[in-house]
């Protein structure tokens, strides 16, 4: 999708571009058609300043439909993925990402295309060139046993088979080792997963499930379909044995939860707290973004990390508290509609939810923001670098980019005053509903929302809070 994207370094896409299509020239490889026009191969990364080959250059997905099916036994994975994109530039040749696991064929607009594959980039080459502004669709055969990724933070993300199942979460680059795709952030599209498993598992995944249909072998393709856009990163896939409870939120929202069954009767009273939590940050930050909600509780063991895989949150069972609930809940505004221009700007992200915690307890535990703020203050752990600027991809998902993201919110607060701030905290998430947004599109908006009065003090709180190094002398 191109709503909200800004584009962070065009200059170095297309020296990237550029660079391609010399290299192609002196290889030979392609030969101009008919009228001089001819394509170059798309980049093979969009150059996010932590994941440079994360994403590919040329065109934009609009919608993935994935079939997949799945063999717990052999923990195979068996997949079609039918992407559906617009041509940016003309293009002899683009690029998806992809780890792991054996394509087979692929096609473009019905036709065998070349495939190669280096790393976890896989090349396509069309057998007729695509013209800039036209749609087209891929199509991609893959089989495999997937495997899951180690993070740069040394955390476990990917796809991961249980002894019973699978489940599957992507922040930041998980989703590319069970499905091919532009695995960047900043291409949002839409999304419809079929999962055909043993019919005596449950098959869960995003947004609403649309049908479950029994096919040969004692086996359920169960159809999920997420409408809105979503960023590849929340994709998710949990296969195995779930008590499911389905129900409705905020009126007519379809709600989805599934807990592993040991874990029934314990997480029952806060599964029941989600509709109350949900109407609660509605309040506060405005229409609920998305038809569905839900929650997934597994069991300890398999997850390092809870996650706000889109509409459908998954916590591993030590995590499922409330805090941890109202954080990925609050994702669905700050992360899943509001997606992140470049991984640079994950504060938004992880500062939004974490200041989510800090308000809840403001308004149901008695405990004010400002001191939620001055304990983040003390600690040390929260000053190792700016939360707009994390040293290097094992910073992502560091303390100063949750605690410190969350106190920028704070002194922003304090700054424009309350009633600003709650208008703030509906207005961000409506003016970037399902695009993109960068740390750059923050501090124009909100200063555009303070007014020109405040503009200086809110510069000096972008340089100390949200780009300086060390701590400030006062919190
Ligand atoms: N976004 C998750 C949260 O809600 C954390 C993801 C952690 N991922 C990682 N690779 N460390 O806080
Ligand atoms: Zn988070």
């Amino acid at each position: 999708m191109e709503a909200g994207r800004t584009g962070r370094s065009p200059g170095a896409a297309a020296v990237t571009v550029a660079a391609l299509a010399a290299l192609a020239l002196l290889a030979g490889g392609c030969t101009p058609a008919a009228g001089g026009v001819r394509g170059t191969p798309g980049a093979s990364g969009v150059q996010d300043p932590y994941f440079p080959r994360l994403g590919n250059g040329g065109y934009d997905v609009t919608h993935y439909a994935l079939d997949l099916a799945f063999d717990p036994a052999a923990g195979r994975l068996d997949g079609t993925a039918r992407i559906t994109a617009r041509a940016t530039q003309d293009l002899s040749a683009f690029n998806l990402d992809l780890a792991g696991l054996t394509v087979a064929e692929a096609t473009v607009d019905g036709a065998p295309a070349s495939a190669n594959r280096a790393g976890d980039e896989l090349t396509l080459r069309p057998r007729d060139e695509l013209r800039r502004g036209d749609e087209f669709t891929v199509t991609v055969g893959y089989s495999g046993v997937p495997e899951p990724l180690t993070d740069p933070d040394g955390s476990t993300e990917g796809w991961m088979n249980t002894t019973d199942g699978a489940v599957a979460v992507g922040e930041p680059a998980g989703s590319m080792t069970w499905f091919p795709g532009n695995h960047h952030p900043s291409d949002k599209a839409s999304y419809e997963i079929a999962l055909t498993a043993p019919t005596r598992l449950s098959a869960l995944s995003n947004g609403v499930k649309v049908s479950a249909d029994p096919v040969s072998g004692d086996r359920t393709r169960t159809v999920w379909r997420q409408t809105e856009p979503m960023a590849s990163y929340l994709a998710t896939v949990m296969i195995g044995r779930y008590e499911t409870t389905t129900g409705t939120a905020l009126g007519d929202i379809s709600v989805v939860t599934a807990v592993d069954p040991s874990l029934s009767a314990a997480t029952a009273a806060l599964r029941a707290e989600l509709p109350a939590l949900l109407a609660d940050q509605r309040e506060r930050y405005g229409p609920y973004p998305f038809g569905a909600a839900g929650a997934v509780v597994t069991a300890d063991g398999l997850l390092g990390y809870a996650l706000e895989t889109q509409t459908r949150p998954v916590f591993p069972a030590s995590s499922f508290d409330r805090p941890t609930l109202v954080h990925e809940l609050a994702h669905q505004w700050f992360g899943n509609s509001v997606t992140p221009e470049s991984w640079q700007d994950i504060w938004l992200n992880e500062g939004f939810a974490t200041y989510a915690e800090w308000l809840y307890a403001e308004d149901h535990d008695g405990v004010p923001a400002r001191s939620s703020f001055e304990d983040a203050f003390a600690q040390d752990a929260n000053w190792a670098f700016p939360p707009a600027d994390p040293p290097a991809a094992e910073n992502l998902f560091g303390p100063p980019v949750y605690q410190r993201g969350a106190m920028v919110l704070h002194k922003v607060r304090e700054t424009v005053g309350d009633k600003v701030f709650d208008e703030i905290l509906q207005g961000w998430p409506t003016k970037y509903r399902h695009a993109n947004a960068s740390t750059e599109d923050f501090t124009a908006y909100v200063e555009s929302v303070a007014g020109e009065g405040l503009k200086e003090e809110l510069a000096g709180l972008w340089k100390v809070w949200l780009y300086g190094d060390g701590k400030p002398a006062e919190p």
